[in-house]
């Protein structure tokens, strides 16, 4: 399969932690799912013949749908898009006014939404409780909004792939014996300030983060394999202490200050035994 990387930058993005992850793969598997699909990093690395990903995120959804379904089309919207501020506010309060904003095409909402991605502050992506996109303009000189060649190959790749939007446990009722999950939920804070759990209009707490488990669980009953990075805190390593824990140190990229840059402890929770 031809090389593709994901189309967008995501807080909580795992390019850096996919030889982690690969070492950790369970040996043969059937199915893949990926239900917490963000920027898809390790999707698009592993490129598994069936996958299957979610998202409670709709216009993320919609911008997956897109690529996988009329890539031509958004690749001449994202052609049109302009770098300056003025531009930016005038996209980016498109969602002001529900009525306009209902009339635009699904082509258009992922144009706007990768166009927001290159050019806001830090590629955040962040909503009020209205459901308004609000982080504020980038600036960066000279943005790349998208490389034609590899959103080309990952609308191939994703021609085969499942995309749902919902709940993590949207494919609660297709789990099988020998399938694979990967999740990557918004992580259970390990202070205050490191708290980056606003990725939609509703948070992920500690109710959400039990479900998580409780799921985990069933997937394990039945069969299935699951992998879940989360952060190194003592409440989750509670949680999962009946399977294998492993502590990784990562490299953050995007953190709510700067300051907080640097090596942070991970854990990745898995169901089976890396020999067997
Ligand atoms: C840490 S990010 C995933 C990052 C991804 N692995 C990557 O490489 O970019 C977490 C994702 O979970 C989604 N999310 C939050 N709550 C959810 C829920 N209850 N069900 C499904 N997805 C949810 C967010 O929209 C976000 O895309």
């Amino acid at each position: 399969m031809a090389n593709c990387t994901p189309f967008i930058k995501w807080a909580g993005g795992k390019r850096r932690v996919i030889p982690e992850l690969e070492k950790r793969l369970p040996k043969k598997f059937n199915r893949y799912f990926e239900p917490f699909i963000g920027g898809g990093a390790f999707l698009f690395y592993l490129q598994h013949h069936t996958s299957s990903i979610s998202d409670m995120n709709g216009e993320l959804i919609n911008l997956y749908l897109t690529v996988r379904d009329s890539v031509d089309e958004l690749i001449a919207d994202l052609e049109l898009h302009e770098n300056s501020s003025d531009y930016f506010y005038n996209i980016r309060n498109l969602d002001r006014d529900l009525n306009s904003y209902n009339q635009l095409s699904n082509v258009e909402r992922a144009s706007r939404f990768i166009y927001l991605n290159k050019s806001c502050f830090n590629g955040l992506y962040r909503v009020n409780s209205k459901g308004q996109f609000n982080v504020p303009f980038g600036k960066y000189k000279k943005p790349i909004y998208f490389d034609r060649e590899n959103l080309e190959r990952c609308s191939q790749f994703l021609q085969k792939v499942d995309i749902r939007l919902g709940d993590f446990t949207v494919f609660r009722d297709e789990v099988q014996k020998g399938d694979f999950f990967y999740f990557d939920p918004p992580y259970f804070p390990v202070t205050e300030t490191s708290n980056f759990t606003s990725y939609t209009k509703d948070g992920f707490g500690l109710d959400e983060q039990k479900r998580l488990l409780e799921f985990a669980k069933e997937i394990d009953s039945k069969g299935g394999y699951f992998l879940i990075s989360n952060s190194y805190s003592p409440e989750i390593l509670e949680f999962y202490r009946d399977f294998y824990i492993d502590i990784i140190e990562v490299g953050r990229a995007i953190n709510s200050k700067g300051s907080g840059r640097g090596r942070v402890k991970e854990i990745l929770v898995r169901n089976y035994h890396l020999n067997s």
